[in-house]
């Protein structure tokens, strides 16, 4: 079979992987070192996962990922610093002055990201900030204190690990719309203010047959404001049972979201949200939907792992 880590890097891109860090034994393990040079922690690096209490810190999940890319040459893309879900209730719940929650944000970033200092390739600073109307979504950040909070974070992730790429994440920005729109509007500002942000990443948890044709036009016009661009959580659902047709379908939209990686230059990788069927939060948040990854429950390969091999120029 086919090497997707060495076909992507002779493509001069990653390709990754979201991994849950108590399954990293057996075939889950030796696939995932053996296939994507990047992971991602699914789970380990959220607030709700690191500090579910105040001051009372649980860094073994987030530890695990990162020695296990160390021991295997792969990238860390961290996930996720300032996000208004997985929040512990402290956070959330808290009534807070807005000098005292900016405080809690930033000791965070400084907290999480200082940890990992040096050792992350990408962080995901803040993630899903708007609404699907491109205005911003009212979490506990954006209603105690307003739309700066973005560039606070950005600023502290920079303070705190100086050699990892910032980036802004968020879903439904795959195409060009309303919510790409403030999306692009944002990164702009944010620029144009000095706030050190140096990329856009876009989820890509997609439905068999709709990739969205603006796809690379919109990773174009990120890639022109200046900033790199990443697919960060690629997943292509489908209604269940999976068919023979379907899955060609789905073969043929995993090559395209990769050929269009490829084909830009600011484009840095794309990273799958779980290689395998038995590794996917589609089921248990979408009823009856679900094969939505490139390896069925079992590790097999299905058409679309040969469709992103295909993508990265094997055949
Ligand atoms: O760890 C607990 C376990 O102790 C408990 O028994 C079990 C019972 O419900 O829940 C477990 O926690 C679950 C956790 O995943 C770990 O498996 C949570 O309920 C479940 O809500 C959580 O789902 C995660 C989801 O984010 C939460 O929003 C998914 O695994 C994770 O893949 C998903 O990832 C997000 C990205 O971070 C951001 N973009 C969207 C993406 C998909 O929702």
């Amino acid at each position: 079979d086919p090497v997707l880590r060495d076909l992507a890097a002779a493509k001069g891109i990653y390709y990754g992987t979201a991994v849950t860090a108590s399954k990293l034994t057996g075939t889950y393990a030796s696939v995932t070192a053996g296939q994507f040079d990047s992971i991602t922690p699914g789970n380990e690096m959220k607030w709700g996962s690191v500090e579910p209490v105040r001051g009372d810190f649980r860094w073994s999940g987030a530890d695990a990922v990162v020695d296990f890319a160390e021991a295997n040459g792969q990238k860390v893309r961290g996930h996720t610093l300032v996000w208004h879900s997985q929040l512990p209730s402290w956070v959330e719940n808290g009534s807070w002055t807005a000098d005292a929650l900016r405080t809690v944000m930033t000791d965070h970033i400084a907290t999480e990201a200082g940890r990992y200092k040096g050792r992350i390739h990408h962080w995901d600073v803040v993630n899903e900030p708007f609404n699907e109307d491109g205005t911003r979504r009212q979490s506990v950040f954006q209603r105690v204190l307003g739309d700066g909070y973005i560039a606070d974070a950005f600023r502290a992730a920079r303070a705190a690990d100086p050699t990892a790429k910032l980036y802004l994440n968020d879903y439904n920005v795959e195409g060009i719309n309303a919510k790409s729109d403030a999306m692009y509007a944002l990164v702009r500002s944010l620029k144009a203010q000095g706030v050190p942000i140096d990329g856009v990443g876009l989820q890509a948890h997609l439905i068999v047959g709709q990739v969205p044709s603006t796809l690379q036009a919109n990773i174009k016009r990120f890639s022109d404001l200046g900033v790199d661009v990443a697919i960060t959580e690629l997943d292509i659902r489908m209604q269940l049972p999976a068919t023979e047709a379907k899955l060609a379908q789905q073969k043929a939209d995993f090559k395209a979201v990769t050929q269009a990686c490829v084909a830009v230059a600011r484009c840095t990788g794309v990273t799958v949200w779980g290689f395998t069927d038995s590794d996917s939060w589609i089921p248990d948040f979408f009823p009856g939907e679900g094969a939505a990854t490139p390896y069925d429950e079992g590790f097999r390969p299905k058409p679309a792992y040969y469709g992103i091999a295909e993508a990265l120029g094997w055949s």
